[in-house]
């Protein structure tokens, strides 16, 4: 066995689930936080060109390693759109979900030995993408006290000749942090200096707040080099089954990561990229009502948990609560598996999302709609550890 796959801690989702099978129904079915999937189905428009693209011979050919053309085109042009700026379907490989996106940009820019950085709590794939390819982290700690923002000053202090680049998700996971337009161009000059790559994850974009619609303006300048954005039409189109992502990156980049992409996908599927292709114009209004949903369920949250003070969120956005528990020194695992257990409230301890994170759970309110959120936080009351 390959010692850097197995020294990757096992996924966290499975387990996280496997507890409900021991929870007794006695608060009402099970409620499962733990995966950031929307719990509202796809539009029957965008399944009705899934199923015409799956009578379609075309769709059962090998397609081009970086994408069809189509969605190439169609994404590059709302990419534009939404930076103000100019982006061309050389710019883009369409992936098998923005995880394989994370794990080829990982093997594009760091070798076994180097390292990348991630801000903590990270994202969990990102770090098993670095430890599967023997790729060291440092870890970039962020706090409450600051919103889970992290500081590009610090990042300074902590980036060594081995680190070859930084990785940002925002809106984030597992915090729902926005990182203001400011941090992330911050962490882009310091990229710039360094020689290094900036990989921001914008997986959750479609679910920024109202008013709040450019994340960034990196691709305003001289991005080619330095930059590096990945995106997943999993959440945003409500079809993380049809395994579809996207990297932007300088034609280069593109160039290289293609060899990667050959060897791990050969294409992406190509009857959800047919629908899409259409999807992304055909879609807008529907995608900016889901963000108008999702808002709402951000706010549920946070209005249900007024009501059990003592389990504070400490940050929220986009898909994601932070909770912090009211057991400081206990285990986040412990007290997520006894929630699942004792309550059926199913969610994801902090720990899984790197060092330091023990007082925390994560909840995936997307999944469920504001009646729920408001019976798992009535089910936290009179709880005891
Ligand atoms: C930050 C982040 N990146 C990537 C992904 C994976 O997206 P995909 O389904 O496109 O692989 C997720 C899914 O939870 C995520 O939270």
């Amino acid at each position: 066995m390959n010692p850097f796959v197995a020294g990757v801690a096992a996924p966290p989702i499975p387990e996280a689930r496997g507890w409900a099978a021991r929870y007794d129904g006695a608060f009402g079915p099970a409620i499962d936080l733990t995966q950031a999937v929307p719990g509202y189905p796809a539009h029957p428009d965008l399944v009705a060109r899934m199923a015409g693209a799956a009578a379609d011979p075309a769709s059962y050919a090998y397609g081009e390693i970086t994408g069809d053309l189509a969605l190439r085109t169609a994404y590059a042009a709302e990419v534009a759109s939404l930076y103000g700026t100019q982006i061309e379907p050389g710019h883009v490989a369409i992936t098998t979900g923005a995880n394989m996106a994370s794990f080829a940009v990982t093997m594009l820019v760091a070798k076994a030995g180097d390292a990348i950085m991630l801000p903590v709590p990270w994202y969990f794939n990102h770090q098993m993408n670095a430890g599967l390819l023997g790729v060291d982290v440092v870890p970039l700690p962020c706090g409450a006290q600051n919103g889970f923002v992290p500081d590009a000053q610090k990042a300074a202090r902590l980036l060594h000749p081995r680190v070859k680049a930084i990785f940002l998700v925002s809106p984030n996971n597992p915090t729902g942090a926005i990182y203001p337009p400011a941090t992330v161009a911050a962490f882009a000059e310091l990229a710039r200096e360094r020689g290094i790559v900036l990989v921001v994850d914008e997986t959750y974009r479609d679910f920024l707040p109202a008013g709040v619609d450019r994340p960034h303006d990196l691709f305003g300048g001289d991005w080619q080099e330095h930059v590096v954005q990945l995106y997943s039409f999993s959440k945003s189109y409500c079809v993380p089954g049809f395994r579809a992502g996207a990297i932007v990156a300088g034609q280069a980049m593109i160039g290289e990561i293609t060899k990667i992409l050959d060897c791990l996908q050969i294409c992406a599927p190509r009857v959800g990229q047919a629908a899409l292709a259409w999807g992304v114009e055909g879609l807008r209004d529907w995608r900016a009502e889901n963000r108008v949903t999702m808002n709402g369920r951000s706010a549920a949250c946070r209005d249900a948990f007024a009501g059990v003070p003592e389990w504070r969120i400490d940050s929220q956005g986009a898909y994601f609560a932070y909770l912090r528990h009211p057991y400081p020194g206990r285990s986040a695992w412990e007290v997520a598996e006894a929630l699942a257990t004792r309550r059926g409230v199913v969610t994801l301890p902090g720990d899984a999302f790197g060092p330091g994170q023990s007082d925390y759970l994560r909840l995936a309110f997307a999944n469920v709609d504001a009646p729920e959120i408001a019976g798992v936080a009535r089910r936290l009351v009179g709880f005891q550890l």
